[in-house]
């Protein structure tokens, strides 16, 4: 029997991260975790405690050391997906939408860091984990990197919008050692992450009228770790019930 397939996804502890986590290790894969707090109780798969790994994705300094300590736990150095989907998305008081006027440099910093600049360092250090498996890396974008959102700020605009150009860059820069890079990009999905309002949006803007669910993304993730999106690479999937029409 072949070993099972092996993960990393972060941002696992809730939302769409937390969907993805329950899927994969549904179809039997082995899922490695990360998030800043340490594993948490709510969150009851298998295996849990033992592959989580907590880490602060600001801390750009400390992705090596998360990428050594996943090697360690790798049973043999293959990495079949690696899934970035930690994200934050700064508000400001009473969860205002944070404007270019209203935010500072430490938010523009703490915001590329986590949403952009992070998925570039952490895919870096697995390379050769990922190359060995013909792995797939997803990277979590948002329909607020194409458009103005409601709630959505700059920074967060402007982090999706550099994610989508560094899937195509990875897409064209892994290809050739059989690596293949995807985006996804949600609309509004039910998590934590929304604002107050989202419901006048989901009347006046999303044809399908309802919120997307957490396990809808989960399955558009697997779709493109999975061989049957085996020459699929430098996409950017809208998961939004059409309100990018
Ligand atoms: N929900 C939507 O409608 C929507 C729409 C478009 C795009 N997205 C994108 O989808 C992704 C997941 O969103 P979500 O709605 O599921 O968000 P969420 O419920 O807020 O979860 C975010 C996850 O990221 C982790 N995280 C945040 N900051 C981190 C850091 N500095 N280091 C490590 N982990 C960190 C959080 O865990 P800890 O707090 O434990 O660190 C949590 O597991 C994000 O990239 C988001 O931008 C969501």
């Amino acid at each position: 029997m072949s070993a099972p397939k092996c993960m990393l996804l972060t941002g696992a502890s809730r939302g769409i991260g937390h969907a993805t986590v329950k899927l994969f290790q549904s179809q039997g894969w082995n899922v490695y975790t990360v998030s800043r707090q340490p594993f948490a109780e709510q969150c009851p798969w298998p295996a849990g405690r033992e592959s989580h790994i907590q880490a602060d994705l600001t801390d750009l300094g400390g992705v090596a050391e998360l990428a050594d300590e996943l090697r360690r736990r790798l049973p043999d150095g293959c990495l079949h997906a690696l899934v970035n989907n930690a994200g934050i998305s700064p508000k400001g008081p009473g969860g205002k939408r944070l404007g270019m006027l209203d935010t500072d440099a430490a938010t523009w910093l703490q915001v590329l860091s986590v949403n952009l600049v992070s998925t570039a360092l952490l895919t870096r250090a697995l390379f050769a984990e990922l190359v060995a498996a013909r792995g797939s890396v997803v990277n979590v974008t948002s329909i607020a990197g194409t458009r103005v959102h409601p709630f959505a700020g700059p920074a967060y605009a402007c982090s999706k919008a550099a994610l989508a150009a560094l899937t195509r860059e990875m897409a064209h820069e892994l290809g050739p050692h059989g690596v293949r890079v995807n985006a996804i990009a949600p609309g509004e999905i039910d998590t934590s992450i929304l604002s107050p309002g989202t419901a006048e949006i989901v009347e006046r803007d999303i044809p399908l009228r309802r919120l997307g669910r957490p396990s809808e993304v989960a399955d558009t993730i697997y779709f493109l770790c999975s061989e049957a999106a085996a020459y699929t690479n430098g996409a950017e999937i809208h998961i939004n019930g059409g309100q990018h029409v």
